[in-house]
């Protein structure tokens, strides 16, 4: 019923108890505790005698109520499970996954105690970013899996380009620069047997308006940073689940190309130079190609080599 209301309220001018009540067929007083609910989460609504309620601000919380607002997708953020602080959204998704839940929804947290990043590593997730996980049961053959996060970041260039005007550049195999620092970090878990997905958990951390650790000063960055200016968590989560949700049943009718040649033209990295820190090796050389499975195809002097998995140095 507070989705409902909300819409009934607009943006604007007064709207009666009563108006509402009839429109929803229920008690004025069933409205008036809704709406004592809309101002417990962050509304701010106005309530005047014989005139109604009014909306006069929004809070910038990636609820349903929010988040779900002009919302229109397939699959992508049909339910939206929000918490103000979860050990981690991957985690909390893998749970849901074992509950049998649907395909497409999304788990988002304001604050994670113990965020996950690649390789282990710790991710850390204080308030005012944007750290969620998207589940999805992709029909797609195991070794095309790779397309699923390349999927994820051109969803969230296209996110951050749209919502603050900004061009994040992707670096192979998942992270997002601005001006050369990290703004994003994705962490996709598959579970997979030898010719199907039976799960994935794509895990995307954004700093939006949150701080930094101060030891990743000068290595990565955050929207409010960038722009000078707090950027809409709402907004921008809104923008990205419409975009994911567009290219990825583009990916599971079976157009890889496209979104191949989508995350190529954010990727800028055919003909650079790197050196990749593997878990055992470090490898130099000319990147020649990205392959279908989405492997690095390194030319190094010892031949052409297939990369699985890295961390990229540009040189
Ligand atoms: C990386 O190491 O670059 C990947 C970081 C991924 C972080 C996100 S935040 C939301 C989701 N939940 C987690 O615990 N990790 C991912």
């Amino acid at each position: 019923m507070r989705v409902e209301i909300l819409r009934l309220l607009g943006d604007g001018g007064f709207v009666s108890g009563e108006y509402i009540a009839k429109h929803l067929g229920v008690s004025r007083t069933a409205v008036w505790k809704q709406i004592k609910s809309l101002q417990n989460m962050g509304y701010e609504i106005e309530s005047v005698k014989n005139k109604g309620y009014r909306l006069v601000s929004r809070p910038d919380i990636p609820i349903a109520e929010e988040v779900t607002l002009g919302l229109d997708t397939q699959v992508i953020g049909k339910d939206i499970y929000y918490f103000k602080s979860l050990p981690s959204t991957n985690l909390f998704a893998k749970k849901l996954v074992k509950d049998g839940v649907e395909e497409g929804a999304i788990v988002v947290s304001d604050i994670q105690l113990s965020g996950r990043g690649r390789k282990s590593r710790n991710w850390f997730s204080p308030e005012g970013g944007l750290w969620f996980s998207v589940v999805l049961y992709p029909h797609i053959p195991p070794e095309r899996g790779m397309l699923l996060t390349m999927a994820s970041s051109v969803a969230i260039v296209q996110g951050i380009k749209e919502t603050t005007g900004l061009h994040p550049m992707i670096k192979w195999p998942n992270d997002l620069l601005i001006n050369g620092k990290k703004i994003c970090g994705i962490l996709t878990e598959l579970d997979a047997e030898m010719d199907r997905i039976n799960y994935t958990v794509i895990g995307i951390g954004i700093n939006v308006n949150n701080q930094l650790r101060e030891d990743l000063q000068g290595k990565a960055t955050s929207l409010i940073q960038e722009t000078g200016s707090r950027v809409s968590r709402v907004k921008l989560l809104r923008s990205i689940l419409k975009c994911f949700d567009e290219d990825y049943s583009r990916l599971i009718s079976g157009d890889y190309d496209f979104i191949r040649d989508s995350w190529f033209s954010h990727a800028n990295i055919i003909g650079r130079n790197i050196r990749v820190h593997g878990e055992k090796t470090i490898l130099k050389g000319v990147v020649s190609s990205v392959d279908e499975s989405g492997c690095l195809i390194l030319d190094t002097k010892n031949g052409s080599v297939r990369v699985v998995s890295g961390d990229v140095e540009y040189l």
